[in-house]
Parts: structure tokens; sequence; C-alpha cells
């Protein structure tokens, strides 16, 4: 039977893996002052917060992976804190790289935003039982 939540540990991984990745791209251009418009551009800050977050977002979720492997199943709240995990964990670089292109796009965050800290609440009212 597969264990709980092990999806997200999956997802997390492959988060991983594209966080590499994306820190590999970073350094062909982290040499030049100038790269997206300046260490200090909004554009370069985005793209290293969505470097950052992908590597970050997907520790979140091995940490729900173990958490989950500690508490009752089934679980419909942690079910739902497992999707909203996994979904924060990728629309949140998403949307660094697409506000890093459209300033305006500021109001997309609301999607990760919601669902990392619904979840969180989620866990943390199953983890108080
Ligand atoms: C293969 C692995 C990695 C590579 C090649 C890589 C590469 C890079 C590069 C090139 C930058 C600078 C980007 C810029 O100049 O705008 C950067 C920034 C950063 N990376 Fe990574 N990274 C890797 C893994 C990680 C990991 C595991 C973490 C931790 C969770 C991490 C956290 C950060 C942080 C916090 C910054 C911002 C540092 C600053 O303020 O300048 N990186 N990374």
């Amino acid at each position: 039977m597969t264990p709980p939540a092990h999806m997200n540990l999956v997802v997390a991984w492959l988060l991983i893996a594209v966080g590499f990745v994306m820190g590999f791209v970073l350094g062909l251009n982290f040499h030049r002052e100038d790269w997206l418009g300046g260490y200090g551009s909004r554009k370069r800050r985005l793209y290293r917060l969505g470097h950052i977050a992908t590597i970050a977002l997907a520790m979140i979720n091995i940490l729900f992976y173990f958490t989950a492997q500690t508490l009752p199943h089934p679980n419909p709240p942690l079910e739902i804190a497992s999707w909203g995990f996994i979904i924060g964990a990728v629309t949140m670089p998403l949307c660094c790289f697409w506000m890093a292109h459209d300033q305006r796009a500021r109001a997309v965050f609301v999607v990760p935003v919601l669902s990392l800290a619904g979840s969180a609440l989620l866990v943390f009212r199953e983890v108080l039982r």
C-alpha cells in the first residue's frame, strides 16, 4: 500500500532536481554584473526567489510527508493539505517568473500563499489533536 502523502515525496524530489537545474542556469550568467538588469533588479531578484522557493518548498513537502506518517489515516484534512503543499510548491516559482516579466501580476501570488498557509494551518490542527 502506498504510504500517505507519497505524492508529496515524489513531487518534492522532482522539484529539488528542477531547483538545482535552475541554479545551474543562474550560475551560467552569475558572473555578469548586468545580467537581467543587475543583482538588485526586480527581474533578477524574482528569478532568484523562484530558484530558492522551488528548493525550499520541496523541503516543506518532504517535512509534510514525514509528518503525515505520524498521523492517523484516512485523514481528509491531510488529503487537502497534501494537495495544498503541492499546488503551493509548483505555483510559487511560476508566480515569481510571471511577475519577473509583468509587474502587474502581483495578485497571482494569492494562489501559492493561500495554498501553503491553509495547508500549514490544517497540519497544525492535526498535530495538535
Ligand atoms: C545545484 C545546486 C545549486 C546551484 C547551481 C545554485 C546556484 C545559484 C546561483 C547561481 C545563485 C545566484 C543567482 C543570482 O546571482 O541572481 C543562487 C542564489 C541562491 N541560492 Fe542557489 N544554487 C543551488 C542550490 C541551492 C540550494 C540547495 C539552496 C538552499 C535551499 C539555494 C539557495 C540560494 C539562495 C538563498 C540564493 C540567494 C543568495 C543571494 O542572496 O545572493 N541554492 N544559487
